[in-house]
């Protein structure tokens, strides 16, 4: 075979005793593809089958709720219940059919969950809505409810699992000086504040034994009094310490997005990559960077210049899943690329469609469309 253009992007790695074919992965991406209710539908399938298709080597497969409680919409995947095995299990073996390797990102909510009553670190408001402080016993149910669903992740198959500490979710509302005001075990210093995600991570390693697990982390919020950099590293070096198997890096939360300095900052290509370089240097564990990262030659020199280990592609992938085989190749030019100023496909998922790119050809989105329901 020809050799790839770009060397390092397609070296070998290994993360958590595993080997990665090359440094391309899929970072988690909600599209709304699930069935009413979060279970597996023909779309998601076809969908990860084109995902894996592409030559990434590893898929992490959009975020799955761990409660109905912690559950961020209907179409939200679920894995709080054995009865979602079989579905997640056709994923996973849709994925490592094209040898690559499969992750699964389970999740709570916290504050921003659809639930009647949703529940936080502390009652500070979000949209609205004012979420209840949890109690302590319900901490530890919440962290076997992480640890039981991560085992079902083991039994559907997939190779890794991963928590899901990003987005301003549950686990990064505890880590937060601005949403975590307690004044228990759980709050106050930033030893505190990541008791629950070191706990959460132990409980899990203790319930899968060896099975590799990843941690998505929010390594600034973005927003005045929020998570920065410096608790993010404390939180790093803690899960390194606790066997962590890759840290996937991002930015912001449901807050902070829409801010137009943060809107106009998450145009920028690689604008995350800051934020994994920091993490990088602070711990030996493998690092994802992520953000916009549309060009092979731009994901080359990250790797190159050791701002990270791997490239997460998340809207990058799903809009070109030739991207993979285009850097091989050298056809950076040929990348149908992400619209800077368009958020359709975020727009779309927020009204509870499927996403859907405007970049596509007609054929393509109708046949997204007729595999819909
Ligand atoms: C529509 C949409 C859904 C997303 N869903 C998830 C998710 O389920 N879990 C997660 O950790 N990140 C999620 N992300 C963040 C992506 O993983 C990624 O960090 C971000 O989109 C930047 O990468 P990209 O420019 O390649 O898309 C989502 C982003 C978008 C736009």
């Amino acid at each position: 075979m020809k050799k790839p253009a770009y060397p390092t992007l397609f070296k070998s790695k290994s993360i958590g005793g595993l080997r990665l074919k090359n440094r391309i992965t899929m970072a988690p991406l909600y599209l709304g593809y699930a069935a009413e209710g979060g279970r597996v539908s023909p779309l998601l399938e076809a969908h990860y089958r084109m995902m894996a298709q592409s030559g990434a080597a590893m898929i992490v497969v959009e975020n799955s709720s761990i409660t109905p409680a912690g559950s961020g919409s209907s179409r939200t995947l679920r894995c709080d219940h054995d009865r979602y095995v079989g579905g997640l299990a056709k994923i996973a073996a849709t994925i490592k059919e094209q040898r690559c390797r499969a992750s699964l990102q389970i999740n709570h909510a916290g504050r921003f969950a659809r639930s009647v009553e949703p529940v936080s670190a502390s009652d500070v408001p979000a949209f609205g809505r004012t979420p209840r402080a949890l109690l302590k016993k319900e901490i530890t149910t919440i962290q076997k409810q992480f640890a039981r669903a991560a085992h079902r992740v083991q039994k559907a198959g997939f190779d890794l699992v991963e928590l899901h500490g990003g987005t301003g979710y549950l686990l990064s509302q505890f880590v937060s000086p601005r949403t975590n005001l307690r004044n228990d075990a759980y709050g106050g210093s930033i030893d505190n504040r990541i008791r629950f995600p070191i706990e959460t991570l132990k409980r899990v390693k203790d319930q899968v034994g060896d099975f590799p697990v990843g941690y998505r982390l929010l390594a600034d919020e973005w927003l005045p009094g929020g998570l920065t950099v410096a608790d993010a590293v404390v939180l790093a070096s803690a899960l390194a310490e606790n066997g962590v198997a890759y840290l996937s890096v991002m930015g912001g939360t449901y807050e902070s997005f829409f801010l137009p300095d943060v809107v106009k900052k998450s145009r920028r290509p690689g604008y995350m990559v800051a934020l994994a370089q920091a993490i990088k240097k602070a711990v030996k564990v493998p690092v994802i960077a992520a953000g916009r990262i549309s060009s092979p030659a731009r994901a080359e020199a990250i790797l190159r210049d050791n701002k990270a280990d791997l490239i997460g592609l998340a809207r990058m992938l799903w809009v070109d899943p030739h991207w993979p085989q285009k850097a091989r190749r050298g056809d950076d030019r040929k990348i149908l690329n992400c619209n800077t100023k368009c958020d359709a496909c975020f727009q779309l998922v927020m009204k509870g469609q499927p996403a859907i790119c405007p970049r596509w050809t007609k054929e393509k989105r109708a046949a997204y469309r007729e595999l819909f329901h």
